[in-house]
């Protein structure tokens, strides 16, 4: 069955464009280029890379890089915008020799890719020894939640949400700006033994705050985080 994500492509294009959204451009953005920048990267993949906006932006810091998706629209208009050399491919099964790159990144990918044990994989057999693995994802509690429709807004400021089955591993479908598309509710235990029992060692792990406008409403029940793994 489709994720949605043939269908969604052009409407992901418009929501996100170079701009990004509140995600990218207030929380993420900044920590995730100043771990690359931390990292001297040479040589970068991005898996899950959509239309290519972090591509173009690690690509300024004078890195290599490399993105794939299997999106046919997204990588066809990646290939529009430049910055990168740009693949059809899923993350479970790189096209790429063993030991190509410094820096994989997953940028709010991993919730989308159906088998992540592969995709930690693969990503272990393309970097180089001593390689590091970027990710940036949805808090666990976010993808619980996700079909029980948004946080509701108290009048305190502070959010009550609706979750079930934590624990569990079900597909959802998320729905927003014409976009329609099945991610994965995995809890935080899930991706973390995956990420060990793959050989990788937690290096950094932050969840960053929001900065601009709505940064306050945002912080007070933050929904991303950022970690680095590296490998041996
Ligand atoms: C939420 S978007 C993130 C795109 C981009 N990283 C960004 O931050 O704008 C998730 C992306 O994962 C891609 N995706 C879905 N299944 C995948 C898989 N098996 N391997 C790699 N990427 C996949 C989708 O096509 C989509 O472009």
């Amino acid at each position: 069955m489709s994720d949605g994500w043939d269908d969604s492509a052009q409407a992901w294009i418009a929501a996100l464009g170079d701009a990004g959204d509140f995600s990218r451009r207030n929380v993420l953005d900044a920590p995730m280029l100043d771990r690359l920048r931390v990292a001297n990267a040479h040589d970068i993949l991005d898996l899950g890379c959509g239309e290519g906006r972090f591509c173009r932006m690690a690509a300024a810091l004078g890195a290599r890089v490399v993105g794939i998706d299997p999106t046919a629209a997204l990588i066809a208009h990646a290939n529009t915008q430049g910055g990168a050399a740009y693949y059809e491919a899923k993350a479970e099964d790189l096209p790429f020799e063993d030991s190509s790159f410094d820096v994989v990144v997953s940028y709010l990918s991993l919730i989308d890719i159906p088998d992540v044990p592969a995709a930690l994989r693969e990503a272990n057999r393309v970097l180089r020894p001593g390689g590091k693995l970027l990710i940036a994802n949805l808090n666990s509690w976010t993808t619980a939640s996700q079909s029980k429709g948004p946080p509701v807004r108290n009048s305190d400021g502070s959010q009550t949400l609706l979750m079930d089955r934590y624990l569990d591993i079900f597909p959802s479908w998320a729905e927003w700006n014409d976009i329609r598309i099945q991610n994965w509710h995995r809890p935080m235990s899930f991706y973390m033994q995956q990420l060990l029992q793959t050989g990788f060692t937690l290096a950094h792990f932050d969840e960053p705050k929001a900065v601009g406008d709505h940064a306050e409403f945002y912080n007070r029940a933050p929904y991303l985080y950022l970690m680095e793994w590296h490998n041996s």
